[in-house]
């Protein structure tokens, strides 16, 4: 969900509305904001995309006129269907005190059960309402204390922002595993889930920790944590502004994104390889020796980063020779996965919120193994929580689904595994150098890829009738198969499906049927030459059986074109630097099809940029 907050001197209702705007990307089942003045406290929410809360300010403007403080919320839903009546704000019995919530809260099902007992009239099916009641119970001392004071008795994990009737300059804020960052304006202060929400108006944000209520004034910012105690906090500057959140002339985020891709590539790798090819991740806070002592590695993450991860295993296997395991976040910790000081946990998230993963690195510290992050989001809670970060430049990505942060999670999950190779003195004579070379290059043949899509929308547009399409790779193709097929999912909601290609014989052989799609990503024949005419002879196996053969190939590579029926190139990389031209074609492939299937295709329905619930 997103969150924002403001008070100061301008009209609330702008300040929140446009916050939540740069957070619709958050959840957009809802939205709904509430606003006090010296008239007292009003809420306006609606079921559906932020649009519809906006066209109901528009033909019904909320009261009180002119308030300039005020809270907003777009949701995505957990407890409760996505209805106006579920939708945040939610209010005390007498109106007078709203709350907007982010993430779970436990045990609500008891709370309510309390509330009710004690005459409070409980509305929703949610589980945020509960603590507009609460605050009721201990509205006495305050908003800030009765926010402290409820907190302790919530369980779960929460963002809080309320307002109050008795206090129209204030917003209370309180954290608890889920994201909140203050803003910190002049004569003005905002609350968000994260800075896009007030980037408009400041860079200026305050990091809060974990379990802190915040209070906020025009010219004010008090924090303690949940025992009452002056809280520590820090203060930093946010490095982007506003205009990189914005579309720039894209139809879509997404589009945007896409082609920023060279340019994320290159930040990622600025600073980072040395004149004399050596690589310096000094910023990972791992000493050296720490990173010998290593002897495995779990890379964790969800969704399209697990599959960065996936690609990661490859290359840290080959490059640093270390045994390497991949799990998605959701698994990892109800297993009983073997970790020591001596196991080294990457985990890879672009926003650095993700519950799952955020869960597995605490699990993985509890049992003292290292935890690097990977992340994209500077000050994150993931980032803050492990014991080295690599940041990822993507810059802000604002589409739902994942494209330039995917790009740049590889080139850092690369470096990670050169720099260990480096470390770790392993001998490989100078294919570790001509490799950095080479990943050095990598921007130029993105930009290349992206030259010649025209090709790869033509054929999406083409398909836009088709129910299924298939993804076959092997070798680190295999992960780029997954990955085209999670997009077209998540874009154009179709059923595609990807398959290790040497698997088809044992099941999905199947489902090949006169007409179907098959995307093929095919390896360098200058690589491992066994495994691209391997993948070759799969293509015949397919279109024996009638399929539509959609092959992804390096220029030149003049083996696969006869089976082809419809050949898209890709740059020469070596093999396992591959994912990171091949990914492109199908990030384009899905958003064109989406785009001619009429869907939203920065907003994908039921899905959520940070999913801040386990
Ligand atoms: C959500 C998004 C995906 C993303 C995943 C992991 O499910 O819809 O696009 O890949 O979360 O997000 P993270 O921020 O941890 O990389």
């Amino acid at each position: 969900c997103g969150i924002v907050g403001y008070t100061g001197q301008r009209p609330a209702v702008e300040v929140v509305v446009e916050g939540l705007g740069r957070l619709e990307y958050r959840g957009y089942d809802s939205a709904g904001i509430a606003l006090v003045g010296a008239d007292g406290l009003a809420v306006e929410k609606r079921a559906g995309k932020l649009a519809n809360l906006r066209s109901a300010l528009v033909s019904r403007p909320v009261p009180p006129v002119g308030a300039t403080t005020g809270i907003g919320h777009t949701r995505w839903a957990t407890h409760g269907a996505p209805t106006d009546r579920n939708a945040h704000p939610h209010t005390d019995c007498d109106g007078r005190i709203a709350v907007i919530h982010n993430g779970i809260i436990e045990n609500f099902a008891a709370l309510r059960t309390e509330l009710e007992g004690a005459g409070h009239r409980i509305v929703s099916e949610t589980d945020t309402e509960v603590v507009a009641h609460l605050l009721e119970e201990f509205a006495a001392g305050g908003l800030m204390e009765a926010m402290r004071r409820v907190c302790l008795r919530l369980e779960g994990a929460f963002t809080l922002l309320a307002v109050s009737a008795d206090e129209p300059d204030v917003v209370v804020g309180a954290r608890r595993n889920s994201p909140l960052v203050v803003g910190r304006g002049d004569g003005e202060n905002f609350l968000g889930s994260d800075v896009a929400a007030f980037i408009a108006y400041t860079r200026e944000a305050v990091e809060l920790g974990q379990d802190q209520v915040v209070e906020l004034r025009p010219s004010k910012i008090t924090v303690v944590d949940f025992q009452g105690l002056p809280a520590v906090t820090r203060d930093y500057h946010v490095g982007w502004d506003a205009s990189a959140a914005e579309k720039d002339g894209y139809d879509h985020f997404m589009l945007k994104e896409i082609a920023e891709q060279p340019r994320a590539v290159a930040d990622t790798l600025l600073g980072r390889i040395g004149q004399d090819g050596r690589l310096a991740l000094d910023e990972m806070r791992l000493s050296d020796q720490e990173l010998r002592d290593i002897n495995k590695i779990i890379l964790v993450a969800c969704g399209t980063s697990y599959h960065a991860g996936l690609i990661a295993k490859y290359a840290i296997e080959h490059w640093a020779q270390l045994p390497c395991e991949v799990e998605v976040a959701s698994e990892f910790r109800y297993r009983d996965p073997i970790l020591t000081r001596d196991t080294l946990v990457i985990v890879i998230s672009q926003s650095g919120e993700t519950m799952d993963t955020l869960m597995a690195v605490r699990h993985a510290r509890g049992q003292r193994s290292r935890v690097l992050a990977v992340c994209n989001v500077n000050g994150s809670t993931i980032s803050r929580e492990s014991d080295a970060v690599l940041y990822t430049h993507a810059g802000p990505e604002v589409a739902v689904a994942s494209t330039k942060a995917f790009l740049t999670q590889l080139v850092a999950c690369y470096l990670v595994a050169l720099y260990l190779a480096q470390v770790r003195g392993v001998k490989f004579g100078d294919e570790i150098t001509q490799i950095v070379e080479r990943l050095a290059q990598t921007p130029s043949k993105v930009s290349e890829v992206l030259s010649t899509v025209e090709p790869v929308r033509a054929l999406a547009r083409s398909l836009a009738d088709e129910r299924c399409v298939l993804f076959l790779g092997r070798h680190v193709g295999f992960p780029v198969a997954l990955e085209g097929a999670l997009k077209l999912k998540e874009l154009a909601y179709m059923h595609a499906e990807g398959f290790a290609a040497g698997e088809l014989k044992h099941g999905p052989i199947a489902l090949i049927d006169r007409g179907l799609p098959v995307v093929v990503v095919v390896p360098s024949p200058s690589g491992q030459r066994v495994i691209h005419d391997k993948i070759v002879s799969n293509i015949q196996e397919i279109r024996a059986r009638g399929a539509r053969t959609l092959v992804i190939a390096e220029e030149g590579d003049d083996a696969v074109g006869r089976y082809a029926d419809t050949l898209i190139h890709i740059p020469a990389v070596p093999t396992l630097l591959q994912p990171l031209v091949a990914t492109v074609p199908l990030q384009v492939f899905a958003c064109e099809l989406a785009t001619a299937k009429g869907h939203d295709v920065d907003q994908p329905r039921n899905l959520a940029k940070s999913v801040t619930v386990e």
